[in-house]
């Protein structure tokens, strides 16, 4: 299976130093944020990824990521052509990359668990897509899962619904087969003008294809000033 790593966007939340570094290349201990997550694929037997960027950025991951050697990983890189087109839009520029199935990390989610065991079911489930969730207090900064815990079963996810109907966020780690590309090719643009993960994962809902997982330990998605604070603090707690 290959890896993805989606490190766009804009990353509005943390400027002013955004205005002129990308997110994905911020310090979280000694190292840039993107570390966490290509770690996080070695650990688990991944070392084909891709990154995917923005033209604006992609010098700097070059420049300090390399061909990936230096990290044990083989990176490759490609470019989101339309800033602003969404998460899903900057998938499909993984479409020549993979083969059968991938894992795709958002860059910012940073977190403990170990990906291997759900890489592992993943490989076992014969068709679909999958998340994993996280139980957390703020479910509204976050995709939501409704959720029929009996027969394990997702029944809708909403995106930064305003009263939320669970506490169980869906975070930026997903599980695809190939078809998630034809799928995207059908994804028509929010009222944001964006192709959304969450409407790609409810269209694997409506096909009932989507199996869902849930993180047992830490988990952080670092997109604000506060949280990048306290994915600082618990490197340097655990380490
Ligand atoms: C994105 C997704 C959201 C998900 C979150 C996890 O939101 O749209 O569904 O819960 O990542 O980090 P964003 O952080 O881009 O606002």
């Amino acid at each position: 299976m290959k890896g993805i790593i989606l490190a766009g966007g804009k990353g509005t939340r943390l400027e002013p130093f955004t205005k002129l570094l990308n997110k994905h290349l911020l310090p979280v201990g000694s190292a840039p944020m993107i570390y966490w997550p290509i770690n996080k694929l070695k650990e688990a037997g991944i070392t084909e990824i891709l990154v995917i960027t923005n033209t604006q950025h992609l010098g700097a991951f070059q420049e300090i990521l390399g061909n990936g050697e230096k990290l044990g990983v083989c990176l490759s890189y490609a470019v989101q052509s339309e800033s602003g087109g969404g998460i899903a839009d900057a998938l499909a520029c993984a479409k020549n990359f993979v083969e059968d199935q991938c894992v795709v990390l958002l860059g910012d989610n940073l977190f403990d668990d170990h990906l291997k065991p759900f890489i592992e079911d993943f490989k076992n489930q014969p068709q679909g897509a999958k998340v994993l969730l996280k139980e957390v207090m703020d479910p509204e900064r976050y995709g939501v899962a409704l959720l029929d815990e009996t027969n394990h079963i997702i029944l809708s996810i909403i995106e930064k619904p305003k009263s939320p109907t669970s506490n169980f966020c869906v975070t930026g780690i997903y599980f695809y087969n190939k078809e998630v590309f034809d799928l995207i090719d059908f994804l028509q643009p929010s009222s944001r003008g964006e192709k959304e993960i969450t409407d790609l994962n409810n269209l694997y809902i409506k096909r009932k294809q989507l199996d869902f997982d849930i993180l047992k330990s830490w988990w952080l998605d670092a997109g604000t000033h506060e949280a990048l604070f306290k994915a600082n603090q618990h490197f340097y707690e655990r380490s």
